[in-house]
């Protein structure tokens, strides 16, 4: 229960899903969880509700700012509060996702704007969010960062391209930040997580767009997935632990797939 204690964690997209996962698990884990969501609504109702579930706990806090991580201005707001109010920062992840419009995403038919949207929010970012977090991690001493990516950012996805494209880049731009931050000698710890198909309202849309109801996108998956279920939030929220926690202080530029085998 004390694994994050005394780690100040910042955690985006945190009003939902997997962030929704991650903020309750590594707050009852000790950890001080700033989650932020472009969602305001849904991020200070899961805040409000870790707070409810921690009332009288010595460890462990949540609170929420509103963020969209597309925005520079607003990791920077984002970051200036939690080192103000909290002392500084220990732990990014880099959560927050879509996976499209709902627009094609094949490579023939998908638009411009369908590709930019994608990017601009899987992608730019992670980049904006690793670039804001170095410093304040810097002053600190060290830190851990994590993105998450996807399966998707392993192998190809037909009728994903832009989701695909971005959470390869994900996968890229984590290992840069690992061996920069690494050779640097920051203590800056950088790595990737790569879910499979996990339902979510995002897990949901994706099984929707390729089978058309969820029902049957759900039968699909589940029989590409050797351990024979679909993962949980917390499945991944327990990877993120790992790798947002000291017990993983030699693990850097890696690349931790979560998807119960169904790319092995
Ligand atoms: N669910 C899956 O099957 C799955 C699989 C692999 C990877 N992922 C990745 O996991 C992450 C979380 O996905 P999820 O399934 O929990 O989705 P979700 O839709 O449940 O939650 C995503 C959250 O991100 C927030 N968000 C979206 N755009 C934002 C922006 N511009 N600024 C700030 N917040 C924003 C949303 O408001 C939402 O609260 C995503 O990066 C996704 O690509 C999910």
């Amino acid at each position: 229960m004390d694994r994050l204690s005394g780690k100040v964690a910042v955690i985006t997209g945190g009003g939902s899903g997997l962030g929704e996962a991650m903020s309750r698990r590594f707050a009852d884990e000790g950890a001080v969880v700033i989650l932020t969501d472009r969602n305001a609504a849904a991020g200070e109702a899961v805040a409000a509700d870790i707070a409810a579930t921690l009332a009288g706990s010595n460890s462990g806090s949540a609170r929420f700012i509103e963020q969209d991580v597309r925005s520079a201005e607003d990791w920077a707001r984002v970051m200036d509060d939690v080192v103000k109010q909290n002392g500084g920062v220990d732990i990014l992840v880099n959560n927050a996702g879509v996976f499209g419009t709902g627009g094609s995403q094949n490579i023939e038919d998908m638009t411009l704007d369908e590709w930019r949207f994608v990017q601009e929010i899987n992608l730019e970012g992670v980049f904006l969010g690793c670039q804001a977090a170095i410093k304040p991690m810097k002053v600190r001493g060290g830190g851990s960062i994590v993105n998450i990516s996807s399966i998707a950012g392993l192998r190809g996805t037909k009728d994903l391209t832009a989701y695909g494209a971005s959470k390869g880049g994900v996968r890229q731009l984590t290992k840069s930040v690992a061996l920069h931050c690494g050779r640097s000698g920051y203590h800056i710890r950088c790595n990737s997580i790569h879910p499979g198909m996990v339902p979510t309202p995002l897990g949901n849309d994706v099984l929707v767009h390729g089978w058309g109801d969820l029902e049957t996108g759900v039968a699909n998956r589940t029989k590409a997935v050797p351990l024979g279920e679909l993962g949980t939030p917390d499945d991944v929220a327990w990877a993120a632990l790992f790798l947002a926690s000291d017990e993983s202080r030699h693990v850097t530029g890696s690349e931790l797939v979560v998807d119960g085998g169904a790319t092995a």
